[in-house]
């Protein structure tokens, strides 16, 4: 499927990957909206790349709803849906205080799973009552996993669980979708350098650089992107799960 001309909305855009994203569909001539539940900083790359940018929590109904009839009404039929909302907590199952609390387990699987899912069906629907473009394509919804889904660490028990389940959407997802000209795909990311990282000493970065096997660093946002890119154009990628880590098997 072609990137320019065709509108892009992405989950999580004000910020690492998804910013990269948003930076990089732009640069390709996509019409990209943004959507984020951190509307300054979203605000701040639309207006630096041309788009638009709206509040939206990705758990809430309501609220992306709201956006994606909004998008639609605005530039036109979403064609790029790319989900990279997201949170990592680190937490033990049973730490120094207790068990990890079940509110914080709901939590991040309700924005990391729960809201893919959200922003996946919303997306899909409206691409569903469109009409094909020339090449046939309705569109395509790429979601951010991570290796965690595969070998989560200690204190990685809610994030590996939401992850795995996003692992775990991507075939059935693809395969109902396949009947309407719409792809889907999921990308597994080991160690990007985003805000995520950004409060971390020096000395704790070059730890986990250390067990990337090459390149021996971490990730850039715009390395994701450009995968971002190649999964959009290439029409034969689907329904997979695609590592970006650098060899990277978490010990
Ligand atoms: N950075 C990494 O090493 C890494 C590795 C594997 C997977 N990932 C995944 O990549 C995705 C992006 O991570 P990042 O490193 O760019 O993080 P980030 O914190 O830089 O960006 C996450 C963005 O999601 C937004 N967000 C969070 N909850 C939201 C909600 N409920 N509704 C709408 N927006 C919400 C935040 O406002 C922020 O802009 C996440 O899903 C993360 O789990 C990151």
């Amino acid at each position: 499927m072609k990137i320019a001309g065709n509108v892009a909305c992405i989950t999580g855009g004000a910020s690492g990957i998804g910013e990269a994203c948003a930076r990089r569909l732009a640069q390709q001539g996509a019409r990209v909206v943004i959507l984020d539940r951190n509307l300054d900083m979203a605000q701040k790359i639309a207006n630096e790349i041309g788009g638009e940018a709206y509040v939206t929590d990705v758990t809430d109904e309501a609220s992306v709803h709201a956006a994606i009839t909004k998008a639609t009404t605005t530039l036109g039929t979403i064609r790029i849906c790319l989900n990279c909302a997201g949170i990592a907590p680190a937490k033990r199952m049973v730490g120094k205080n207790g068990p990890h609390p079940l509110v914080d387990f709901m939590q991040t699987i309700q924005i990391n799973l729960t809201g893919t899912f959200n922003v996946m069906r919303l997306a899909a629907a409206q691409m569903i009552a469109s009409e094909p473009l020339a090449d046939g394509n309705r569109g395509v919804i790429i979601n951010t996993a991570s290796i965690a889904a595969y070998e989560g660490q200690i204190g990685q028990v809610a994030y590996a669980a939401s992850k795995g389940g996003v692992v775990a959407m991507t075939l059935p997802a693809a395969r109902e979708l396949a009947q309407f000209a719409i792809r889907v795909m999921a990308i597994a990311p080991g160690l990007v350098d985003t805000p995520l990282f950004a409060d971390l000493p020096t000395t704790a970065r070059t730890q986990l650089s250390a067990h990337v096997p090459y390149p021996n660093r971490l990730a850039q946002p715009d390395e994701f992107a450009q995968l971002v890119m190649h999964i959009i154009e290439n029409d034969m990628l689907n329904g997979s799960v695609i590592r970006l880590d650098g060899a990277l098997r978490m010990p």
